[in-house]
C-alpha cells in the first residue's frame, strides 16, 4: 500500500488533544503513514505573526490530505475587529486548496439517542449530509468591512456567487444523493436574495440530468425548522456557505453533541492516490473552556480521520472499521462529558480513543 502523506494541523484549544487521538487511531490500523505537522491559528499568530504561515500552507498543499483540529482563542474572541485572526487559518486553507464542498454527515447512534435534547422518536435513524459550499458567498465576497465614523458607521458583507461555483456544488449534491437515498434538498432564501434565486435556477437546470434523484427547494429558515421536526426526511441538504455553517451546528444536536460531528472539505483536485485531496476537521471549535483538561470528546476528530481514509485514499474498509469501533465503544457505554447522560461511564479524551482502538 502506498504511503499516506498527511499534514496534521492541530491548531488551538482542544485541537491538539483530539488530533493526537485521531492519529493514534490511524496508527493502530498499521497504515503506512507519513505525518507532517505545523502550527496554525492563534498559536501561529503568537509564534509567527500570521494564522497560516507559508510553511504550513505549503505542507497542506503538498500532502495527500490534511487533518485539521480547530482554531480560535479567547483573546481574539474578545477582539473581533483584530485584522489578524486565528480563523484566517481555516478560511485561507479552504480557499487556497479550493475545497469548495464541505460534507457534514449527521447520523444518530442508537446508543446516543438520549444524549440529544430532542425526543428519541424524532432523532432515531437520522442519516443526512449537509453539503455546504465552502469557498464563496458572504465568507469571501468583496466588499467587506466596516466604514465611517460614529454615529454613522456602517458595515458591508457581500454574498457573491457565480454560476460555476453553484453548479459544481450542486453536481456534488446530486452525485452523493445518487449513491444514497436519492434526494436533494436545496436550502436558500430565494424569496429575499438574488443569490438564492441563482442557486434555484441552476438547481432546476441540473435536476433534469438526474431524473433518478428527487429534488426539492426549501427556504433556509423553513429547513432549520424541518431539521427539528422531521430530520429523517432529509438525505442531502445542499446550501450556500453561511446557511451551511448555521444549519450544521443546529443539526449536530440531532446527534447529541458538536463533539460527534466530523466533516470533509473536498475539491476537484486529485492527490497522488488518484482520490480527492481534502481537509478533514470536526465541526466543533477550539473549546478553550475545556482545553488542556483531557475531557474533550475526540470522536468527531476520529470520525473525520475515517472520512479521510474513505475520501482521500479510497480505504473504505478501514474507514468502516473506525466507524464500527466508535459505535461499539458507544454501545459499551463509553461517554465523554458532552454526551453523558445520568449514570453513564464518563471517560476522558485518551480513554475514549483507547476504547475505540481496542474495538478496531
Ligand atoms: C465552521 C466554523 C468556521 C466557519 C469558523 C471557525 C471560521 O464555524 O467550520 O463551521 O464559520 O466556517
Ligand atoms: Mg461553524
Amino acid at each position: 500500500m502506498p504511503t499516506l502523506r498527511i499534514a496534521v494541523l492541530p491548531g488551538d484549544g482542544i485541537g491538539p488533544e483530539v488530533c493526537a487521538e485521531a492519529v493514534r487511531v490511524l496508527q493502530a490500523l498499521n497504515l503506512d503513514l507519513e505525518l507532517y505537522t505545523a502550527d496554525v491559528g492563534g498559536r501561529a499568530i503568537h509564534a509567527h505573526g500570521t494564522a497560516l504561515p507559508e510553511p504550513a500552507l505549503r505542507m497542506a498543499q503538498e500532502a495527500d490530505a490534511v487533518l485539521f483540529g480547530a482554531v480560535g482563542t479567547p483573546e481574539f474572541d474578545k477582539n473581533p475587529s483584530a485584522s489578524v485572526r486565528p480563523e484566517q487559518a481555516i478560511l485561507g486553507l479552504r480557499k487556497a486548496l479550493d475545497l469548495f464542498a464541505n460534507l457534514r454527515p449527521v447520523r444518530t447512534f442508537e446508543a446516543l439517542l438520549d444524549a440529544s435534547p430532542l425526543k428519541p422518536d424524532i432523532v432515531r435513524g437520522v442519516d443526512l449530509i449537509i453539503l455546504r459550499e465552502l469557498t464563496a458567498g458572504a465568507y469571501f465576497g468583496k466588499p467587506q468591512g466596516q466604514f465611517g465614523e460614529p454615529p454613522e458607521r456602517y458595515a458591508v458583507d457581500t454574498t457573491h456567487y457565480t454560476e460555476a461555483e453553484v453548479r459544481r456544488l450542486l453536481i456534488m449534491a446530486f452525485e452523493l444523493a445518487r449513491a444514497r437515498k436519492k434526494k436533494v434538498t436545496q436550502a436558500d432564501k430565494a424569496n429575499v436574495m438574488a443569490t438564492g434565486r441563482l442557486w434555484r435556477a441552476v438547481a432546476h437546470e441540473l435536476r433534469e440530468e438526474y431524473p433518478d434523484v428527487s429534488y426539492e427547494d426549501m427556504y433556509a429558515d423553513a429547513c432549520a425548522m424541518h431539521l427539528l421536526r422531521n430530520p429523517r426526511s432529509f438525505d442531502i441538504i445542499a446550501t450556500e456557505n453561511l446557511f451551511g455553517d448555521i444549519l450544521s451546528d443546529e443539526a449536530s444536536m440531532l446527534a447529541g453533541s458538536m463533539g460527534m460531528l466530523p466533516s470533509a472539505s473536498l475539491g476537484d483536485a486529485l492527490n497522488r492516490h488518484g482520490y480527492r485531496r481534502g481537509l478533514y476537521e470536526p465541526i466543533h471549535g477550539a473549546a478553550h473552556d475545556i482545553a488542556g483538561q483531557g475531557v474533550a470528546n475526540p470522536l468527531a476528530m476520529i470520525l473525520s480521520a475515517a472520512m479521510m481514509l474513505r475520501w482521500s485514499f479510497g480505504l473504505h474498509a478501514h474507514a468502516e472499521r473506525i466507524e464500527r469501533a466508535v459505535e461499539r465503544a458507544l454501545n459499551d457505554g463509553y461517554r465523554c462529558r458532552d454526551i453523558a447522560t445520568p449514570g453513564a461511564r464518563v471517560v476522558g479524551t485518551r480513554e475514549m480513543a483507547e476504547a475505540v482502538i481496542a474495538r478496531l
